[in-house]
C-alpha cells in the first residue's frame, strides 16, 4: 500500500488548507473528502430535493443522479459532479450544510468511501476528512487528529467569509460552527472521533507553519 496519511477533524480547524500545504511538501496529492460530500448535498440541492430527506437523496444516488469524481489539474483537486467541475460552487454555506446532512446516510457514505479507499490505492496521498483513520483508512501510514476551539475556528471561518465580502456576524458563525459539530459528532452512522492511534493536534494557539512543521514531524516519525 502506497503512503497514506490521514487527518481527521471538525468544521473550520484548517484542515483543507493545511492538509494541502503538507501534501505539497511531501509531494503527494491532496484528497480533501468533504469536497465530495459537497457535491452530492449540491446535487440534492441543484434537483429540488431536501437534503434531510433520506430516502429521496439516497434514491438520487441510486439513480446515478449524484456521480462523484476527483481529477487533479497541475496538482490540485477539481471535483465532478456528473462530469461538471462544481469545485467553486461546493464552497457556499448552503453546500456545507446540505453536504452535513446527506453524510449521515449510508448509501452516501459508502459510495464515497469506495471512491476514496480506490484513489487511495493508486497513489501515496493525503485524505482529510471526518472519518479517513477510522474507516476510510484505517491502517494509514499516519493519523493526525486536527482541532481547534470553536472560538477560534469560528474566527477564522469569519476571516475567510469576510474575503469574500460576507459579512455573517460572529456569534451566527460561532453558532453554525457549535451545530455542524453537533451534528458531525452525534450521528449514527462514523460520528466525527479520533481514531485510537491518531495523533492529536490542537492548533488553537498554533499558526500556519508552525501546525504545518507540527504534522509533518509525525508523518517523519511514522514514515521515516
Ligand atoms: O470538511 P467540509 O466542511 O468540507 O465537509 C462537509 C461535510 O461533509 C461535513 O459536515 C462533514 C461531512 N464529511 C464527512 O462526513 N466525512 C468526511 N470524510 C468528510 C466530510
Amino acid at each position: 500500500m502506497p503512503l497514506t496519511i490521514a487527518i481527521d477533524g471538525p468544521v473550520g480547524a484548517g484542515k483543507s488548507t493545511i492538509s494541502d500545504e503538507v501534501a505539497k511538501r511531501l509531494n503527494i496529492l491532496h484528497l480533501d473528502t468533504g469536497a465530495m460530500y459537497r457535491a452530492v448535498g449540491l446535487a440534492a440541492l441543484e434537483n429540488g430535493i431536501d437534503p434531510m430527506d433520506e430516502e429521496k437523496v439516497c434514491r438520487m444516488c441510486e439513480v446515478g443522479g449524484a456521480n462523484v469524481d476527483v481529477r487533479y489539474q497541475d496538482g490540485k483537486q477539481v471535483t465532478l459532479l456528473n462530469g461538471r467541475d462544481v469545485s467553486s460552487a461546493i464552497r457556499t454555506q448552503e453546500a456545507g450544510g446540505a453536504a452535513s446532512a446527506v453524510s449521515r446516510y449510508v448509501a452516501v457514505r459508502s459510495m464515497l468511501v469506495r471512491r476514496q479507499q480506490e484513489m487511495a490505492q493508486q497513489q501515496p496521498m493525503l485524505l482529510d476528512g471526518r472519518d479517513i483513520g477510522t474507516v476510510v483508512l484505517p491502517d494509514a501510514t499516519a493519523k493526525i487528529f486536527l482541532t481547534a476551539s470553536p472560538e477560534v475556528r469560528a474566527r477564522r471561518r469569519m476571516l475567510q467569509l469576510r474575503e469574500k465580502g460576507d459579512q455573517t456576524p460572529f456569534e451566527e458563525i460561532l453558532a453554525e460552527v457549535n451545530a455542524r459539530d453537533l451534528q458531525d459528532t452525534t450521528r449514527k452512522l462514523t460520528p466525527l472521533r479520533q481514531a485510537e492511534d491518531a495523533i492529536l493536534v490542537d492548533a488553537s494557539d498554533l499558526d500556519f507553519e508552525e501546525t504545518v512543521q507540527a504534522i509533518l514531524s509525525i508523518v517523519e516519525a511514522r514514515h521515516g
